[in-house]
């Protein structure tokens, strides 16, 4: 403050200028900074008296110094909202501290000390859901990215790794159980109740610390490795949620003989923990040995958990066991390493579920979701690369791209290097690395190694944003058909300019009189333009491009539609025909939203696509599970993408027309496949999966073509429903058509489920994602339910994420949409800044919409952004996202 201007009170004492100060932007973190710490913390010693409103913490560090550091005279122990009540070194009470913000100083000379710190912390006051927090009654942490400052000071950095001992004590009555990483070494009574000690063996850094009090129960199992140890297993939950834990378990075993089987991994302690909590701001935590999960990726039964569900608790399940490995025994130097350990982690688990469930179907959910949350991500205001070069607040780095364009990255190593190959990488990298925290750069070191590859062009995937466009010409002349391939990486915020990347595209030629091709090849696209020749076509041959979707890119070619049918038909890798369904329909969309497409071309493309989804409906070779992809439409955000300039209510009306006019002239078709497969839809089995699939997809278009009939239909299918697939599918139809029936079986769910609070988020879900044209209005009056919650990131999301998705709702003309979700934002951000951050995303598209909504949506970041005291993860989201 200038003190020139302080104003002077008559008497002519100074006074304070009462004005709040200034306000300061948190600061920017950059990657190219990273230095070493100057210490080591080769022990910590943690003792906690568990309190739900007061819990005392007595943390002992035993540090050294770092010879890769320099020789500083102090130690910096980060903390967020601490206060020390104790500091002490060697023994003997310290006054020599300092505070720096958050951050306590401590002047430490020599080569090596003792630390003891006491803090008290207040769980039942942690709304953030990050640190030490309760819920219902228990007690659990959560550390990563930067909790454990929230628990204890500590150089809370990934790179120091220490051995942790941990103990703690509480009332039996509100804790008989007590968890932490690593093995139990000892428990007994004593005056304040009874207490725990815990030992892990393996040093690890704080994020990966985690703790667990409460009343819980526990399935148990066992597992015996490949090296003939047995490991206790157990998964632990409220006594009522014990007979949905039998998937979780099932879906664990599998995972840990997976990976010995696939990566040579092996489980390295004697137990591994896994505990389900209801108020959570993520999937799940892979902490050593403990790891603790939203109960949405835990509990599971037919009549409470979708097909879906299922398979989500099976791959988040093996996502975080994966981590033992990918993550915890290698683990990252910094932040900016978070694909190093989260892409690769997500390509293994992907691995795993394709073997589990069949690799065509997963792979083409896999991109569907790369397509609808990623490509968006990497085309707006938000996109960085997958090994970011700064940031404000690391929990906004949590994303589909450092997640799912990281596993693409990694998955196209191996697709480059072939399994086995990809499989000695990966030996060599684990071997190199164990006990280490390591970077992008020595992971790609490894496979170059160990796999024998080149990556030095390859690098430029880590540190360039922005999805690659790369076009493809097919030209046919006498007997040799041409290929020309033009790639193009679009700009990104502070990256104007972009180099050509590797690009491995997986190419077939179908001979059209054979319906065959001899043969599939790998062309490796390393320039701006390459062209590929290929000699032995009489006839110009069809190009059947990115099989498998072997690059994370988007091409763009000229294509004729009767091409496209006949890939749909017969191409043989089936992620290829899901694609050529995409776009002949995305063809026919774009054109038709881009305004004056005459009705004579409109019927012909409904035609082609109606021709071939004919065939998908009735072909017998197709196994449901399938089919039901290859009936799936682009998605209203795949679509938006594929346009300059989007008008959210004019694809929502093309795609609604195409989808009508479907249902009306199949109707007899998709009527037909709902009934044969309503016979063949009980159990749990894959063929059933499959036949549930097709019902709910034949509903959708009966519901745009001939709502009453879809009504009754889907009314009929909601009352004989055995499975929650069958019930929510039925239920979703209605809940987007107008009626009676509508209510009735709302209703009806909410009675049946109102203590189940998955299943009613399921409720809030289907309301604030329908088609229903009063869905603004249904969504206001949700978030008045008594059931509605701020602080339970679960029960927000399944309202108001879900209704960032509803082209009439969010996207309405009048901007409505737009403020409900910022005032969400200004509401929950004091509340939990983490999840609060997360809807800014939908709010940062405004640069690709059309300039009325555009400015709507402006206009709410703006009054976000002018908000005083926000946190730093939705300052740095808002501010990115108006550019
Ligand atoms: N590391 C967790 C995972 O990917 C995700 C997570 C991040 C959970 C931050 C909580 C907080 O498995
Ligand atoms: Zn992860």
């Amino acid at each position: 403050m200038d003190i020139a201007r302080t104003p002077s009170t008559p008497d002519g004492n100074y006074q304070m200028a009462d004005a709040p100060p200034e306000p300061v932007d948190p600061p920017l973190i950059r990657r190219e900074d990273y230095k070493p710490f100057d210490w080591l913390v080769p022990q910590t010693r943690l003792d906690f008296a568990l309190g739900v409103e007061s819990t005392r913490v007595t943390a002992t560090l035993s540090v050294a110094r770092n010879p890769a550091g320099e020789q500083a005279g102090e130690i910096r122990l980060n903390g967020d909202g601490l206060t020390p009540i104790e500091v002490a070194v060697d023994g003997q009470a310290s006054n020599s501290w300092r505070m720096d913000g958050n951050d306590l100083i401590l002047p430490l000379a020599g080569e090596a000390h003792e630390i003891r710190l006491v803090t008290e912390i207040d769980p039942a006051a942690n709304s953030q859901l990050m640190g030490l927090y309760a819920s219902n009654g228990m007690l659990c942490t959560q550390c990563e990215a930067e909790g454990f400052r929230r628990i204890a000071f500590f150089p809370d950095r990934p790179d120091v790794l220490s051995t942790y001992t941990v103990r703690m004590s509480g009332e039996r009555q509100a804790f008989p159980v007590l968890l932490s990483n690593g093995n139990l070494v000892a428990q007994g009574e004593d005056s304040s109740g009874h207490w725990a000690e815990w030992h892990d063996p393996w040093p690890k850094p704080s994020y990966l610390f985690a703790l667990v009090a409460g009343d819980l129960v526990a399935r148990r199992d066992t597992f015996t490795t490949m090296s003939g140890r047995t490991v206790d297993l157990a998964i632990w939950v409220r006594a009522e949620d014990l007979d949905r834990t039998e998937h979780a378990m099932e879906s664990l075993i599998r995972s840990m003989r997976w990976d010995e089987e696939v990566f040579g991994r092996e489980y390295d302690l004697d137990q591994f923990n896994i505990v389900a909590v209801g108020d959570f701001n993520m999937g799940a935590m892979e902490n050593k040995g403990l790891n603790v999960f939203n109960t949405k990726y835990v509990l599971a039964d037919p009549e409470t958990a979708t097909d879906g569900d299922y398979d989500g608790v099976e791959g988040v399940i093996a996502h975080e066991y994966f981590h033992n490995w990918s993550g915890n025994r290698v683990t990252c130097r910094d932040w900016f390493q978070l694909s190093l350990k989260e892409g690769f982690t997500v390509l293994r688990d992907q691995l795993f579920s394709e073997d589990m469930r069949g690799a065509a179907v997963k792979r083409i959910e896999d991109v569907r979701l790369l397509r609808s949350v990623q490509f968006p991500e990497d085309s707006g205001p938000l996109a960085h690369p997958i090994r970011p070069d700064s940031f404000r607040e690391i929990g906004n780095f949590y994303t589909p791209t450092i997640y799912n364009k990281g596993a693409e990255v990694i998955r196209m190593m191996r697709t480059m290097a072939g399994p086995e190959r990809f499989r000695q990488g990966t030996d060599l990298y684990f071997e190199r690395h164990d006990g280490e925290a390591a970077t992008c750069e020595d992971f790609i070191r490894a496979i170059e190694d160990g796999a024998g590859l080149d990556l030095t062009q390859f690098r430029l995937w880590y540190a360039q944003a922005g999805t690659p466009k790369v076009e493809a010409v097919l030209d046919h002349d006498g007997e040799t058909a041409t290929l020309t391939l033009r790639q193009m990486v679009p700009p990104t915020p502070d990256q104007p300019t972009k180099l050509p990347v590797p690009i491995p595209l997986r190419l077939a030629l179908f001979d059209r009189a054979t319906g065959r091709h001899n043969g599939e090849q790998l062309v490796v696209l390393t320039e701006v333009e390459s062209v590929v020749r290929f000699a032995g076509f009489a006839e110009k041959p069809v190009l059947s491009i990115n099989r498998g979707f072997s690059a994370p890119v988007a091409i763009e070619r000229t294509v004729e539609p009767d091409d496209l049918v006949f890939l749909a038909r017969h191409d043989d890798d089936a992620f290829a025909r899901y694609e050529a369904m995409q776009e002949l329909i995305v063809g026919h969309l774009v054109s038709a939203i881009g305004g004056g497409l005459p009705d004579a071309a409109r019927t012909e493309a409904r035609q082609a696509i109606g021709g071939a989804l004919s065939a998908i409906l009735t072909d017998p070779e197709l196994d449901d599970a399938m089919r039901g992809e290859l009936m799936m439409l682009p998605s209203q955000t795949y679509l938006s993408e594929q346009l300059l300039v989007a008008d959210p209510g004019t694809i929502h009306a093309e795609r609604e027309a195409l989808k009508a006019w479907l249902g009306r002239t199949l109707e007899g078709e998709l009527a037909a496949l709902h009934q044969r497969a309503s016979s063949q839809s009980a159990g749990m089995g894959h063929a059933a999966r499959g036949a549930r699939k097709v019902k709910g997809q034949a509903l959708v278009f009966l519901a745009a073509g001939n709502p009453e009939l879809a009504a009754t239909m889907a009314a009929s299918q909601y009352d004989a429903a055995e499975t929650m697939t069958d019930r929510q599918a039925a239920l979703m139809v209605l809940t987007g058509l107008p009626g009676a029936e509508r209510t009735r079986k709302l209703i009806d769910f909410y009675n049946r489920f109102q203590n189940d609070p998955l299943v009613i988020d399921k409720w809030f879900s289907l309301q604030a994602s329908s088609l229903h044209p009063q869905v603004i209005e249904h969504v206001k009056a949700l978030a008045r339910h008594p059931d509605f919650n701020l602080k339970n990131p679960n029960r927000v999301r399944s309202l108001f994420m879900a209704f960032t998705g509803t082209p009439l709702g969010f996207h309405a003309p009048s901007g409505e949409g737009y403020r409900m979700i910022a005032d969400l934002i200004l509401a929950l951000d004091p509340i939990n800044p983490s999840t609060a951050a997360r809807f800014v995303t939908p709010l940062g598209r405004w640069r690709r919409l059309e300039p009325g909504r555009a400015a709507l949506m402006r206009g709410e970041l703006e009054r976000i952004a002018a908000k005083a005291g926000l946190s730093r993860d939705t300052f740095e989201q808002v501010t990115r996202s108006l550019g």
